[in-house]
């Protein structure tokens, strides 16, 4: 049942991404590239399932929720280039600076980044003006400064060897936190959700979107290159903060454990309704990609 469901999601995200076009040329490819065909499309799946929890219609938002997966894969880009983590496979294949080069590769995520503001900026007929500038707005501070490049920001220039629990849950809530509760809240907005539905919502995936990243820090060190499609053992050689770092395997997975327990809890209020979310919540603790 759940299965089914992310399918359904996940297809109408796949079947956006794919039929979107760009130049034939360098940038095009590139673009094409890191973009499709792979990648677990949780964030535009949040986004979906926030719009349906709330009483709206998936499907007519699809555009709106692969957006912020364009967001996300030009930060995958970014964040594997040799000054960031310095990765050279991604999504199961070398990554994009890699195939294309530095250049190309910097130039592919500004082009993806800047792409994805114009689709939330397309005309919408049921939507208002109001309520699509706040989507827009929040898309940005989510995606920026103050949000997911603040985080890197953070995880790229901070002291690894001067860090402390709080220290590190700010960054992840920053670097992976933000995208996951502005896909969560873009759900809510747009769906027609109540202030205090966005709310929970919010709730639910700041936790989420932490758990999302703790579990990212514990495949790092435990997790089959094969499966994850990303380089096992980066954040050791260097030498990120991190959940296991810091608080050891176990320690890190009990963390985790709470922390998805904690996401649960914010969304007993939608009932029945809230049956995906509570398994998304569970996928994120289990999966082993
Ligand atoms: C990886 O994100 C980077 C993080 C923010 C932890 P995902 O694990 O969602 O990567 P894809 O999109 O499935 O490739
Ligand atoms: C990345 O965190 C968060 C982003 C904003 C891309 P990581 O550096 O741990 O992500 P992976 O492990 O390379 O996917
Ligand atoms: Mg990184
Ligand atoms: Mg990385
Ligand atoms: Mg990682």
């Amino acid at each position: 049942m759940f299965k089914t469901q992310y399918d359904y999601y996940f297809n109408l995200v796949e079947q956006y991404i794919t039929g979107l076009v760009f130049n034939n040329d360098q940038l095009g490819s590139s673009m094409n590239y890191s973009l499709v065909g792979a990648g677990k499309r949780i964030r535009p799946v949040l986004a979906l399932a926030c719009i349906e929890i709330v009483g709206g219609q998936p499907k007519e938002f699809v555009r709106e929720a692969s957006s912020i997966e364009l967001i996300h894969t030009y930060s995958l880009i970014h964040d594997d280039l040799p000054a960031m983590d310095d990765d050279d496979f991604r999504r199961g294949k070398p990554s994009n600076h890699k195939k294309f080069g530095e250049a190309t590769a910097i130039l592919a995520g500004d082009a993806l980044l800047t792409y994805s503001f114009e689709l939330l900026a397309q005309p919408l007929s049921t939507v208002s003006p109001e309520k699509q500038l706040r989507i827009i707005r929040e898309t940005a501070q989510a995606a920026g400064w103050q949000g997911m490049v603040g985080g890197q920001a953070l995880d790229t220039l901070g002291d690894a060897l001067d860090c402390n629990l709080d220290a590190i849950q700010q960054v992840h809530k920053l670097k992976t936190g933000a995208l996951l509760i502005a896909s969560a809240r873009i759900g809510a907005i747009l769906g027609g959700g109540t202030e205090k539905e966005i709310d929970i919502l919010t709730q639910y995936a700041s936790l989420l979107g932490l758990a999302f990243q703790i579990k990212d820090d514990i495949l790092d060190v435990i997790g089959q290159r094969d499966v994850i499609g990303k380089p096992v053992g980066s954040d050791e050689r260097q030498q990120k903060a991190t959940y296991p770092v810091l608080l050891g395997l176990e320690g890190a997975q009990r963390h985790l454990d709470e922390t998805i327990a904690k996401a649960k809890e914010t969304i007993q209020s939608f009932g029945e309704m809230n049956s995906f979310l509570l398994q998304l919540a569970d996928y994120v603790a289990d999966r082993n990609s």
